[in-house]
């Protein structure tokens, strides 16, 4: 948020939320705002220091009425059998599962004509699709169990959208829009298997957004006044954007919404510009 409004508070009370990748950007700040809304956040990431300071973040921002948030790292959901075990560390402490935020991903930007591209192309499949997958999995028998859910899932309007690839920093590739287009029939399919047992499944589509994975690119001379530019709403995405996004498809606000998406980008997908 810009700090001069916040919403209000509460929205998330009595939830248990897990989150994946909270050590910086999108998932930091949505640990910082599920806490905020009253959720008890249990988080995970690969970066233990940046998960550490999110939880001196979320510490030092304690109010009555906020939730907590844990986090076990590092933790590599890639690793077979780690998102079993996450889960299983985080019903060990909190009894069960309200909310799934699968956020983190792990990425390896090619272009197809580079000769590691097939490599790069698995590690990104693995590392942004198949490591969601395998969460959703070892989260569903607590979800049936509980009465159901939400699981929220980040995609990128890079699965609908093929993105010009910079020639110094690669910004996108093909493993990352076809994974991003995988998390979208992958939140579809869970919300057909989960409607019977009220387990819901919505996708997030962030458009262009500060976070470290963004920052080389944003640092580029020019860069940042360029990408503005390109942005019907004239400023790049901030994390928060995309957390006020999460925290209703958390929330039981969202409650008759289910394999659905929703796309955060300033306007670029949807609207043309003259020019
Ligand atoms: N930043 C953008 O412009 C943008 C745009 C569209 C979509 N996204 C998506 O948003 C989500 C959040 O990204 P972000 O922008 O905050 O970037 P980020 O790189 O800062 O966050 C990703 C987090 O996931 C963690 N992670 C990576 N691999 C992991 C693993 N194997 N096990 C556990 N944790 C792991 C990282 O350590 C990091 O903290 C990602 O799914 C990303 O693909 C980002």
């Amino acid at each position: 948020m810009n700090g001069t409004t916040r919403p209000g508070t509460g929205r998330l009370a009595g939830k248990v939320a897990f989150i994946t990748g909270i050590a910086g950007g999108q998932g930091r700040e949505a640990a910082l705002e599920f806490a905020r809304q009253g959720a008890t956040v249990f988080g995970c990431d690969l970066d233990a220091a940046g998960a550490e300071e999110t939880l001196a973040l979320a510490a030092a921002a304690h109010e009555p009425g906020h939730g907590t948030v844990t986090s076990q790292h590092p933790v590599d959901l890639m690793a077979p059998g780690a998102p079993e075990a996450w889960i299983e560390e985080g019903i060990g402490r909190h009894g069960r599962i309200d909310v799934l935020y699968n956020n983190a991903a792990a990425v390896r930007m090619r272009r197809i004509e580079d000769p590691d591209a097939l490599e790069a192309f698995e590690f990104t499949i693995r590392g942004e699709l198949v490591m969601v997958f395998d969460t959703i999995r070892a989260a569903w028998p607590h979800f049936v169990r509980g009465g159901g859910g939400s699981i929220v899932s980040t995609s990128s309007t890079a699965a609908v959208q093929g993105m010009p690839v910079p020639v110094r920093t690669p910004g996108s590739s093909a493993g990352h829009s076809a994974a991003k287009a995988g998390i979208l029939g992958l939140t579809r399919q869970a919300a057909a298997e989960g409607a019977p047992h009220r387990i819901r499944s919505n996708a997030i589509l962030p458009g262009f957004i500060e976070a470290p994975v963004t920052a080389p690119i944003i640092a580029e001379p020019g860069a940042r006044e360029q990408i503005t530019a390109s942005i019907p709403l004239r400023r790049i995405g901030r994390p928060s954007d995309i957390a006020m996004a999460a925290v209703y498809l958390a929330s039981d606000e969202s409650e008759w919404m289910t394999g659905e998406t929703l796309t955060i980008d300033g306007g670029v997908h949807s609207l043309r510009e003259e020019g």
